[in-house]
């Protein structure tokens, strides 16, 4: 039996443009059937279009990842398209910046749903295809997951909590055969990301900049902890950030009052 054909269909979240698109292209080139779902409708469609006029087999499918009655028609309608889901990505977020001040009860509450809970109610509306199927969770964090910094405090503490979550969901499922694991890239040049670079005055990443992650080198992540060689791996974090997060500051991110990336020049 061919590797796709014992894992051949996922769901991607937040997958009409940015990091989700990229991994939903890798994984659909790897002979995947992919949902590309996403809040923007008319975005994710028009990306799964492009996917499939390339000749893979993708579909667009509006998902807000805060509402668990989405969920319930988009792993349903995976189902009746394709059958049950093998790989589950969840990818959809929200990168604000904030301190703790700073930081209202409102962006606190959007963050935390749309990053962590949305994470959740995935998981437990995929759970039955994915036990089935004896499936994966792919969860996208972020280096800032373990290396916190300051200036990003709800996404940072979101993303911290959705690396309790990659543990919990790996040990309930550790007798039933799915994996779960977080994914954790350095910076990635993306349109969310440029938009929020562009509202701090900045039109473009930094000049000389050498760290920056692909989206298609995290679609190429999904597709090794899809794959029957990594059915071992599960509970962990998978960094794609050339190793800085070992190093003293990780300091990729360039933020109000931090102008220079002390290791761009080494990498
Ligand atoms: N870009 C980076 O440097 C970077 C680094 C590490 C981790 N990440 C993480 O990768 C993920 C994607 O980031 P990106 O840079 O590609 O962002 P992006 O803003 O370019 O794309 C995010 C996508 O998520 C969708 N989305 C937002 N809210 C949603 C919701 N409620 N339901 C469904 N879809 C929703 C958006 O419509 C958009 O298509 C995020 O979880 C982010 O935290 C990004």
């Amino acid at each position: 039996m061919s590797e796709a054909s014992k894992r051949s269909v996922a769901l991607v979240t937040g997958a009409a443009q940015g990091i989700g698109l990229g991994i939903a292209r890798v994984l659909a080139a790897a002979s995947y059937r992919v949902v590309l779902a996403d809040v923007d409708r008319q975005l994710v469609e028009e990306s799964a279009g492009v996917l499939a006029a390339e000749g893979r087999t993708a579909v667009g499918e509006h998902l807000d990842v805060t509402r668990a009655e989405d969920w319930a028609r988009a792993v349903e309608r995976t189902r009746d398209r394709f059958g049950d889901l093998d790989v589950l990505v969840n990818c959809a977020g929200i990168s604000p910046r904030g301190s703790i001040e700073s930081t209202d009860e409102a962006l606190w509450d959007r963050t935390l749903a749309i990053n962590l809970k949305g994470a959740w109610l995935g998981i437990k509306a995929a759970l039955p295809q994915l036990l089935a199927r004896r499936g994966t969770i792919i969860n996208i964090g972020s280096v800032r997951a373990t290396r916190p910094i300051p200036g990003l405090f709800s996404y940072v503490v979101s993303k911290a909590g959705l690396w309790g979550l990659t543990q919990q969901v790996a040990v309930e499922c550790l007798n039933d055969g799915v994996t779960c694991n977080m994914v954790a890239p350095g910076w990635v040049d993306t349109p969310g990301e440029r938009l929020i670079q562009a509202r701090h005055g900045r039109p473009d990443f930094p000049a000389g900049l050498r760290n920056l992650t692909t989206p298609d080198e995290i679609g190429a992540a999904c597709v090794y902890l899809a794959s029957e060689p990594s059915r071992k791996i599960s509970g962990v974090i998978l960094y794609l950030d050339s190793g800085l997060h070992v190093a003293d500051d990780a300091g990729m991110v360039h933020l109000p009052g931090r102008d220079r990336n002390p290791y761009e020049q080494r990498l």
